[in-house]
């Protein structure tokens, strides 16, 4: 380890563009809605607020291509790190999760998380000017964000509970809600985690571990010069190619992009034609906090509140260590799905998260060993190997 790669961390996080390579494929530039739509799907917006001010996009598919009125179960979606409501549309009807259920009869409704780029507004704070916007962590996002959203969608639908399936982040976000406010395990009639990340010492991403190693100075750097916004830059990305993925020019493709280049891939599973459409839609964007808050769990192996610094820790928690969420109070009923090549939700930590969780009804690791952690939205046969058998838990409740 040596100070050019702290340079480079830094870097990482100090470019101003969104790497991006050339694409001509249409679906890269239009709109969540305006894709769906396009494949003949009904397609809403919402603009939903939350009680500290953010402003953030919901999408909803209401019912499928051949039904013409909204369906009855209602299904939340919640995306993860660097993503949006998109990662459920990207793969196209047949394929991708949004489409699968709106197939099967249910309701959709795709959340998106403060700081990505449909959520990147707030009722006064300008994410352009202010460090105060970005002054959050997933917790803010499961304390407030899915919260909000989960509410407005009942109310919308007059339901009084929900399905809510979520990804990486999105499962994290899930278990933050139910620990910290559990009157909403009631909302949700059962949860499925895809790729669950609540406890961390097990991953094994080359990136998240540098990282990882590199946490605290980078914290304090980031304080001192007011990075909030993580915006990796396109040298940066393109020095990591360079590195992680030599010349081929398929790899240099994933290798640019954070998403990838955090969570690898499996060449298997990989569709390459869409790879154009997912570099137009992510990195969607999040604050670096987020990933500090990582970083920390991998770190210190618990699943717990963001760490200032034991002074302010005791200021804002009374205690020099930060509170773990208290996983037995997720009584909500719950599944795991975890594969083996998977770069973050490591086998053992997901099997500690098991033992803890209030109401955990089963974990199931995908047959295919190559499964990695972004094939639950992106991979060829992630119908077959994950939403064919969670459809059918789901039908069960
Ligand atoms: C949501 O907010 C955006 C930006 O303010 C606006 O353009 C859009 O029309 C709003 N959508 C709805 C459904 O109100
Ligand atoms: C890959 O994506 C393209 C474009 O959406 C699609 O036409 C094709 O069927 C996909 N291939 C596989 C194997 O899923």
């Amino acid at each position: 380890m040596s100070p050019l790669l702290i340079f480079c961390i830094i870097g990482l996080v100090h470019g101003s563009a969104i790497p991006s390579f050339r694409s001509d494929s249409e679906d890269a530039k239009l709109s969540v809605p305006e894709i769906v739509t396009k494949y003949g799907y009904p397609c809403e917006e919402y603009n939903v607020t939350t009680p500290d001010g953010y402003i953030l996009t919901l999408h909803r598919i209401p019912h499928g291509k051949n039904q013409n009125s909204v369906s009855q179960k209602v299904a939340y979606l919640q995306h993860g790190l660097l993503s949006s409501s998109a990662d459920w549309i990207i793969s196209g009807p047949s394929k991708s999760l949004g489409y699968v259920l709106a197939d099967e009869g249910y309701d959709v409704w795709m959340g998106n998380a403060r700081g990505n780029k449909l959520s990147r507004r707030h009722i006064y704070l300008d994410p352009d000017k202010s460090d105060e916007f970005w002054d959050f962590s997933w917790h803010e996002i499961g304390y407030y964000d899915v919260p909000t959203m989960i509410d407005f969608v009942l109310e919308k639908t007059g339901q009084e509970s929900l399905f809510h399936i979520g990804h990486s982040q999105g499962t994290t976000t899930f278990y933050v809600m139910t620990s910290l406010r559990p009157d909403y395990n009631a909302k949700v009639k059962a949860h499925f985690s895809l790729a669950p990340i609540a406890y961390m010492n097990h991953m094994t991403s080359p990136l998240m571990r540098i990282i990882a190693f590199w946490q605290k100075p980078i914290s304090v750097l980031l304080n001192l010069i007011g990075i909030r916004e993580f915006l990796p830059s396109n040298e940066f990305m393109a020095m990591g190619g360079n590195i992680l993925c030599g010349d081929d020019s398929l790899t240099q493709a994933l290798c640019t992009n954070a998403l990838f280049a955090i969570c690898g891939f499996s060449p298997k599973e990989m569709n390459a034609s869409l790879l154009p459409i997912m570099s137009g839609h992510t990195p969607a964007g999040s604050s670096t906090k987020q990933l500090i808050h990582y970083a920390q769990e991998i770190n210190s192996g618990y699943f717990r509140r963001y760490d200032y610094g034991m002074f302010v820790n005791l200021q804002k928690y009374g205690s020099i260590w930060p509170p773990n969420y208290d996983l037995k109070k997720v009584t909500a009923p719950v599944y795991l799905y975890y594969s083996k090549n998977d770069w973050l939700a490591g086998k053992t930590d997901v099997g500690r998260l098991y033992d803890g969780l209030g109401n955990c009804k089963g974990k199931f690791l995908v047959a295919e060993t190559t499964f990695n952690h972004l094939d639950y939205v992106f991979g060829i046969r992630a119908r077959e190997f994950v939403y064919n058998k969670l459809i059918s838990l789901m039908s069960n409740h």
